[in-house]
């Protein structure tokens, strides 16, 4: 008698509700998914890409190119974990950190392209599309360029690096994150914009500065806006997503070039869950006829007490219920996660409070754990691309 006659099967587990992964008990939605397939084989037809390839979606993760295996890859050589789990699972990607001023600028007159430029050896190799993140935001910036920014030198500074930076990675880009979080509510500003070295030393018309002159540098990518913060129906996300609309409104009035929003969907597996607000975002968004992009899904289990399970079975939740949300929408033309693996996630490399989980357990906030197995949230995940409507 072969081991599967003497177990119980997941099916029957599954129909009894009985399923459980640590002490949790995983409900049958998940594992029902999980027999579609087989559980331990999430490649080819049975991975994230396969399934967002079929719905016309883009699915992808921001990566860290320092961490791929590139000369392996074009060998048709590597085994390397990390390497060949982005490979299969995306078929866009996005720089975590390589296309940021802090990477690319390691003092005032160097551009160093050396890691972006292994990521987009990897994305042709593998046959992805790579989003650009980003050319203007108040973080990630080196050392050098605060001392060196002032009122006199600003603009020409953030031309300087946008039309060499796009230039660089013209017409080989799907979209640009343009300018990053530049909408702060507690900043008091009447128009909400956040009081960021770029606004200080420019001016609010540094937006448009920015965006015109990416336009010129790279004619075919899509600018995109990205913000975090706009997801749930909390009176502050809600008006924060009335401040995005009201800027995109003033892009348009202006002709100022704006292809996308990305929304960037750092969640909680706990609280409050995006829901009619942020569609009717994506619609109002849409019919100013942009697209929209979740840039940077991940789900905080801080506060999720308990194991593994507890996490897992919180996360997948989220990775269920979001997706399903927003793929619905026909201007929602991508999903990224903000990272694929939780060995790699931030969310375990911050200490603040908001990150470090109170038993010092790690966080499991994506598709696939420390081990690079994937996760009931891969499962949840990929049930959601596949009940997703298909996008032209
Ligand atoms: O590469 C240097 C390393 O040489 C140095 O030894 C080390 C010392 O601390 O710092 C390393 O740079 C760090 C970089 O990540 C690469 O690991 C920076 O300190 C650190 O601040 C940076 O954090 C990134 C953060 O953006 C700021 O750029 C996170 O990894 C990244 O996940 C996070 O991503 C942002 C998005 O870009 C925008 N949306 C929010 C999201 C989360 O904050």
């Amino acid at each position: 008698m072969g081991a599967r006659e003497l177990m119980w099967s997941r099916r029957d587990l599954a129909k009894a509700g009985l399923l459980a992964v640590g002490s949790a008990v995983l409900p049958e939605w998940l594992w029902g998914s999980q027999e579609a397939g087989n559980a331990t084989d999430v490649t080819g037809v049975n991975s994230l890409r396969a399934h967002a390839d079929a719905r016309g979606l883009l699915f992808g993760a921001a990566v860290v190119p320092q961490l791929l295996d590139v000369d392996g890859l074009a060998a048709g050589t590597t085994t390397d974990g990390y390497t060949l789990l982005v490979k299969n699972q995306a078929n866009i990607l996005v720089a975590e950190n390589s296309m940021k001023w802090g990477a690319l600028r390691p003092s005032p007159g160097v551009f160093d392209f050396t890691q972006a430029d292994k990521l987009m050896r990897f994305a042709s190799l593998a046959g992805q599309k790579v989003r650009g993140h980003n050319l203007c935001w108040h973080e990630g910036n080196p050392g050098w360029l605060k001392p060196t920014a002032n009122r006199d030198n600003a603009r020409a500074l953030l031309t300087e690096h946008i039309l060499t930076v796009a230039g660089h990675f013209r017409g080989r880009l799907h979209s640009w994150d343009v300018v990053n979080e530049a909408i702060e509510p507690k900043d008091g500003q009447a128009d909400g914009l956040r009081k960021s070295m770029w606004y200080d030393l420019i001016g609010p018309e540094y937006l448009d500065l920015a965006y015109r002159t990416a336009a010129i540098a790279d004619p075919d990518a899509k600018l995109t806006y990205n913000d975090y913060g706009i997801e749930l129906d909390t009176p502050d996300q809600a008006k924060k997503r009335e401040l995005v609309l009201a800027l995109i409104k003033r892009f348009k009035e202006r002709g100022v070039p704006l292809h996308a929003v990305g929304v960037q969907s750092h969640l909680s597996a706990d609280g409050p869950q995006p829901g009619a607000g942020l569609v009717q975002f994506v619609r109002e968004v849409g019919r100013m006829g942009l697209e929209v992009y979740v840039t940077e899904l991940d789900v905080n289990t801080r506060n999720i007490k308990g194991g593994n399970g507890e996490q897992d079975a919180a996360v997948a939740r989220v990775y269920k219920d979001y997706p399903a949300l927003l793929l619905e929408e026909p201007n929602v033309k991508a999903l990224l996660t903000w990272g694929i693996t939780d060995a790699h996630t931030w969310l375990n490399q911050m200490k603040q409070p908001w990150a470090v989980r109170p038993d010092g357990s790690r966080q499991r906030p994506l598709p696939f754990d420390d081990a690079l197995q994937p996760t009931p949230a891969f499962f949840a995940l990929r049930g959601a691309i596949e009940g997703a409507k298909k996008h032209d």
